[in-house]
């Protein structure tokens, strides 16, 4: 089996799941309780804060324990849009290829009274830094933009869009769930007032994240209750899952170089040998994307049958990211890259991972071109196509 769909979620790596249990074991107590057991737990949480913080260059007061990246995102920007709010500015800019735990906080946000711009993304899935600043407004609270995208990995240039948010005195949240442990992210470098990470796309479990909070911004409870997390996020940490995430993000910025360096040769052979596959396209720019991440579309196929006949090959990928498929709507983000509905269909995203060897990419390029010359060959849309009822795109 060719595990290919990493961005979806990630395999817990060994020394996660030994941290985990270890920690489920020996410092079980609550870290809110005032003896032995219950500090020796807190000792394990202020650690691992500790530890998150290095890793993204932060403080460890500056971050804040979260179930994941879903709720790191409505936190970051509930909280960004109540301080504008403050001070009457409720204008908040992002992109038309978020998450939608982005996306669905902004209509949130929207239908009770701020004014959202969504910037457009371009065709190589880039946003353009003088764009943003173009956008912004003495309303302006918030810009949201994406550190990588999560079902074309392109990455975003984040440090300039920071710079412009500080100059300009706007708030700049990164949604960073993709790029945590896959590429270097510096918050006081890049900029950043508000960041989100989730540990199951570094090796780490599901159901638990962070939120990154530059020291300053006040954030508001999205739940009440108990004084945890310094008021600001209620109920008993997840101490095993917070330990377990720590693990995982140190082993993953230790690895990090080496790690990408290895991926972006396979994904550059991947690239090369779907390329041969006519009237295809890659989505996103070739070199500013993940090392991990592959997208293409191919013109005159339905991309969930070629996902079922390659999981018959052992293959395991994904078209459109894990919260669209299942649905029959095409994504989002490759309607927001200009991809037209049709097209937008035949879509593939192979997400590999450091298990990927050489072979792997070789039977991955060979399953797609023969599933792909396979369902052409009784697709209606193909046969228009060949015999010139329809123009082709791509
Ligand atoms: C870019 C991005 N943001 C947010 C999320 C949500 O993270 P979580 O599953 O931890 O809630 C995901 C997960 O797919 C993601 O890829």
């Amino acid at each position: 089996m060719i595990y290919a769909d990493n961005a979806a979620t990630t395999k817990m790596s060994e020394a996660a799941i030994h941290t985990m249990i270890t920690t489920a074991q020996e410092t079980w107590g609550n870290p809110s309780s005032l003896y032995q057991t219950g500090q020796k737990a807190k000792e394990v949480l202020e650690e691992a804060r500790s530890r998150v913080a290095e890793a993204i260059g932060a403080e460890p007061r500056e971050i804040l324990f979260t179930s994941g990246g879903s709720e790191a995102d409505n936190q970051a920007i509930r909280s960004a849009a109540e301080l504008g709010k403050k001070r009457g500015k409720t204008h908040i800019i992002s992109t038309a290829f978020e998450h939608h735990a982005v996306l669905h906080t902004l209509k949130k946000l929207e239908s009770e009274g701020y004014t959202v711009t969504l910037l457009p993304v371009h065709e190589n899935g880039l946003v353009v830094p003088e764009e943003v600043a173009a956008a912004i407004t003495d309303e302006t609270c918030l810009v949201t933009v994406m550190f990588a995208n999560n079902e074309i990995g392109t990455i975003q240039p984040i440090r300039e869009i920071g710079a412009i948010c500080r100059e300009k005195g706007v708030l700049f949240h990164t949604d960073a769930v993709q790029a945590i442990g896959h590429v270097p992210v510096d918050v006081v470098l890049d900029n950043i007032d508000l960041l989100s990470a989730s540990a199951h796309k570094f090796h780490g479990p599901k159901g638990i994240g962070f939120l990154y909070a530059r020291k300053g911004i006040r954030l508001t409870n999205l739940i009440e209750g108990g004084a945890q997390e310094r008021g600001r996020r209620a109920g008993t940490e997840n101490v095993p899952g917070i330990a377990a995430m720590t693990t995982a993000l140190t082993d993953a910025c230790k690895a990090m170089e080496a790690n990408a360096e290895k991926l972006t040769v396979l994904r550059d052979k991947l690239i090369a040998g779907l390329s041969e596959i006519p009237h295809s396209a890659l989505n996103g720019d070739a070199a500013k994307r993940l090392p991990s991440n592959v997208n293409f579309c191919f013109e005159g196929i339905e991309g969930e049958s070629l996902l079922l006949l390659l999981d018959d090959r052992g293959i395991q990928a994904s078209s459109g990211s894990a919260c669209t498929s299942g649905s029959l709507d095409p994504s989002h983000v490759l309607l927001a890259i200009g991809r037209v509905h049709d097209v937008a269909h035949g879509s593939l995203r192979l997400s590999i991972g450091e298990d990927t060897s050489e072979d792997d990419v070789a039977y991955i390029i060979k399953s797609v071109k023969e599933v792909v010359e396979y369902l052409r060959g009784f697709s209606p849309v193909w046969r228009d196509l060949c015999a010139g009822k329809a123009s082709f795109i791509l």
